[in-house]
């Protein structure tokens, strides 16, 4: 597989291989926990074609494919090759038709109104303000009308804890793409590309929250 990554978002293509291990173990085994209740959030059909940007390992993919009357209906995107290769082992595994692809979500690689649902989690305070409103453009170009979205990221701190994790990880990661999280800037970002109904729809941590969005006509 070709190992160019063709975004100047913070991919993870040099830590993909540590990715999951360490994510099950700095969220002290709450990382299915975490994936199950974005599960919870996501109103999709089974029958539902649906898209996940910045899909990581494919690990929320998976889950979600689980759901769906033919497992390829899904499709995980990322940046990094090398997160797409292990995506693409985990599948091979569970024996699960899930479609995984390199791709960057500031110039997503699909049709106008190709999806019915897009998720993304833990993916936007990987990119910059102008990736960001690009990224959420092309969402939005590629659900069909009366489409929906989740966007599971860092948001705005409501706890002493929260803000010490979320500023703390600004300064010491010296990660700017973080700051539009921090400051509560996601939902406006979602409606600036035209997403209508935002809600947030939960609040963990003191720091991550659940955004979810439609894209207006279709049916209701
Ligand atoms: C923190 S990980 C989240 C992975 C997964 N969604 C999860 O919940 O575990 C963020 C991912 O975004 C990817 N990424 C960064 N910039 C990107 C871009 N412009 N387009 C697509 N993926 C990107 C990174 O390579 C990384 O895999």
């Amino acid at each position: 597989m070709d190992n160019t990554v063709l975004t100047r978002g913070r991919h993870l293509n040099h830590v993909a291989w540590l990715y999951d291990p360490v994510m099950e173990r700095l969220s002290f085994g709450r990382e299915r926990k975490f994936r199950e209740k974005t599960l919870q959030h996501m109103d999709f059909a089974s029958n539902d074609r649906i898209l996940d940007i910045g899909c990581g390992t494919g690990s929320l993919t998976l889950l979600v494919a689980r759901q769906l009357e033919e497992a390829s209906l899904i499709t995980g995107i990322d940046a990094a090759p090398k997160m797409i290769a292990i995506a693409r082992r985990k599948a091979a595994k569970l024996g699960c038709p899930a479609v995984f692809s390199v791709g960057v979500s500031e110039e997503l690689d699909f049709e106008d109104a190709s999806f019915d649902f897009v998720v993304n989690s833990m993916f936007t305070h990987h990119i910059d303000h102008e990736l960001k409103q690009r990224s959420f453009q092309e969402m939005y170009r590629v659900l069909k009308p009366g489409g929906k979205i989740l966007t599971v990221d860092i948001d705005r701190p409501t706890t002493l804890l929260g803000a010490l994790m979320g500023w703390g990880a600004r300064y010491l990661l010296i990660q700017e793409e973080l700051v539009d999280n921090l400051k509560g800037n996601l939902p406006a970002l979602m409606a600036e590309a035209g997403f209508d109904s935002i809600g947030n729809l939960e609040h963990v941590h003191g720091l991550v929250s659940f955004f979810s969005a439609r894209k207006g006509g279709g049916s209701e």
